[in-house]
């Protein structure tokens, strides 16, 4: 068995609403060892989401823990939080978010910089090596206003990569995409665990894609059905 990056114990989420509290998420137990890749499966609405972010440290349980590295997230003031994201994770969204008057180089060599990294020739290289990694190492010099849905998807996902984040969390990065590309994007991000070492956990409710998952967590109405 290999390292365990990120657990959780009886993590449960409630939302206030007009209509009272409304439990999303009812006493999840997970885990996830380094290196894998890890779909996190659900309906709309099932809880994928919230879970999601408890784990990357952007929202808190209403009761239980998260463990990043053993390290439980309850220890961590906002400020070791947020150097937590900033380091140690990447994200990609449904919707792509690159900046659109930058080229794909550049988006990649931006959130870099947003991690606090100084831009010399070492870092220059890894965004070529991050950009070759998805596909694109002929693309570089692209607008990314002017590339396809997928393309832009996996300058998204190179941006994520490009500061060597121990977890990529993916929050449907598919969804928006055909599924011959939603195959590809999912093929890339699985062979990222192989070539880096990074985790990645991804959520989608596409079942096309679960083949290519070392792990699959399942959630119905914010409980875990797989276990
Ligand atoms: N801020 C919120 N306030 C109230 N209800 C919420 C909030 N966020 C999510 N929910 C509810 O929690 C449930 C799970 O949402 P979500 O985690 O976004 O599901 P998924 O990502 O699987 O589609 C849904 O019923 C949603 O309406
Ligand atoms: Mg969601």
């Amino acid at each position: 068995m290999g390292n365990v990056i990120l657990k959780t114990t009886g993590i449960k989420r409630a939302f206030d609403t007009p209509a009272g509290k409304f439990w999303a998420l009812k006493g999840i137990d997970l885990e996830i060892e380094e290196g894998r890749f890890v779909i996190l499966k659900g309906r709309s609405g099932s809880g994928k989401t919230t879970l999601m972010n408890i784990l990357n440290s952007l929202d808190d349980p209403t009761e239980g823990d998260v463990f990043v590295e053993g390290v439980n997230l309850r220890s961590l003031s906002e400020r070791e939080r947020e150097n937590l994201r900033r380091r140690k994770m990447g994200f990609v969204f449904q919707s792509v978010s690159l900046i659109p008057s930058l080229n794909a180089f550049q988006n990649v060599e931006f959130s870099m910089r947003m991690a606090g990294m100084k831009i010399n020739k070492e870092t220059n290289e890894r965004v070529t090596e991050c950009l070759k990694l998805v596909g694109l190492g002929n693309r570089m010099n692209h607008m990314s206003a002017e590339m396809s849905g997928g393309e832009q998807q996996r300058v998204a996902i190179a941006r994520a990569l490009s500061h060597r984040p121990k977890i990529i969390f993916a929050d449907e990065p598919t969804a928006e995409l055909d599924s011959s590309m939603a195959a590809r994007v999912t093929a890339i991000l699985k062979e990222m665990t192989r070539r880096e070492g990074v985790t990645v956990l991804m959520t989608t409710h596409d079942v096309g894609l679960m083949g290519a998952a070392d792990q699959v967590i399942e959630l119905e109405s914010g409980e875990r059905i797989n276990v």
